[in-house]
């Protein structure tokens, strides 16, 4: 500060002067999947939508991930740009694993949660196995061997069947994930804690997100954690599977927006 400003005090209005809105992106995709967000809920928040380490523009880091790194790159980030606490965090499938686990290191940063297409428990025995399986097919055949073999799953059949501009587009972003990435973050969602227990003592409002034709976490989960978090919030997106925010952005997006009301509302109330 120069010594002429000591007792100066400048307002000022800057277009980022909003709550924020982080968004973290699933397996092994890229801040590309939210683009219909980073499109449509600009004017009610400042989005702010990383690529996790490995993945779309971020540095392909080699060595072992974990939930707890990957959350921490998050709050790095956010720390870095001088983001306003507390904020939503909202995290998709992987990204929900990481969102939990960055609600449990830094809950008061968190004014809410949104927690899509994800699930609470750690994998199974079976489920740790065929992450090891993966691994290897992605060492063995290179990154894309291993999304390959998910896109199909990753949309309602008939999104699957007819759309293909979006099939190509996600197709597209999981391209560009590097096998460091890809082998890194099959680790982390191994050995992700289970936060099941966790769900009970969340205290912010919680909106969860799941397609009616999830093929990868089947919709039991979402009404599971529904029903465990004390102030939680369950939206089934019909006609949406494995990526609701992608296959049916509108309604998506529109639940996202009453619930940052809800949540802003009852903050300018306290
Ligand atoms: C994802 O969509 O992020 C992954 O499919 C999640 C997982 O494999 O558990």
């Amino acid at each position: 500060m120069s010594e002429n400003n000591e007792d100066f005090v400048m307002a000022f209005q800057d277009s980022c002067d909003k709550p924020t809105l982080l968004l973290i992106h699933g397996f092994p995709l890229s801040s590309q999947m939210w683009m219909p967000q980073l499109e449509d809920l600009e004017p009610f928040v400042r989005v702010i939508a990383p690529d996790l380490r490995g993945f779309g523009h971020s540095d392909s880091a080699s060595g072992a991930y974990s939930v707890t790194l990957l959350a921490d790159d998050c709050a790095d980030l956010l720390g870095h740009l001088n983001v306003a606490t507390p904020f939503i965090v909202c995290g998709l499938s992987m990204g929900g694993y990481i969102a939990l686990e960055f609600y449990r290191r830094y809950p008061e940063h968190v004014a809410g949660l949104i927690l899509a297409a994800t699930r609470a428990g750690a994998d199974s025995d079976a489920g740790k196995l065929n992450r090891d399986k993966a691994a290897q097919l992605a060492k063995d055949e290179g990154a894309t061997a291993v999304s390959d073999g998910m896109l199909p799953k990753l949309f309602a059949p008939k999104n699957y069947e007819s759309d293909q501009e979006l099939v190509d587009y996600v197709k597209g972003v999981m391209g560009t994930a590097s096998l460091n990435g890809v082998v890194g973050s099959l680790m982390a969602m191994k050995d992700r804690p289970d936060s099941t227990a966790m769900l009970a003592d969340i205290e912010v409002p919680v909106l969860i997100i799941h397609g009616a034709e999830d093929q990868l976490i089947p919709v039991a989960e979402a009404e599971g954690m529904a029903k465990a978090i004390p102030n939680a919030e369950l939206v089934v997106v019909q006609g949406a599977g494995h990526l609701p925010n992608l296959e049916e952005p509108d309604q998506f997006n529109d639940a996202i927006i009453d619930f940052l009301e809800q949540v802003f509302e009852a903050a300018d109330e306290n």
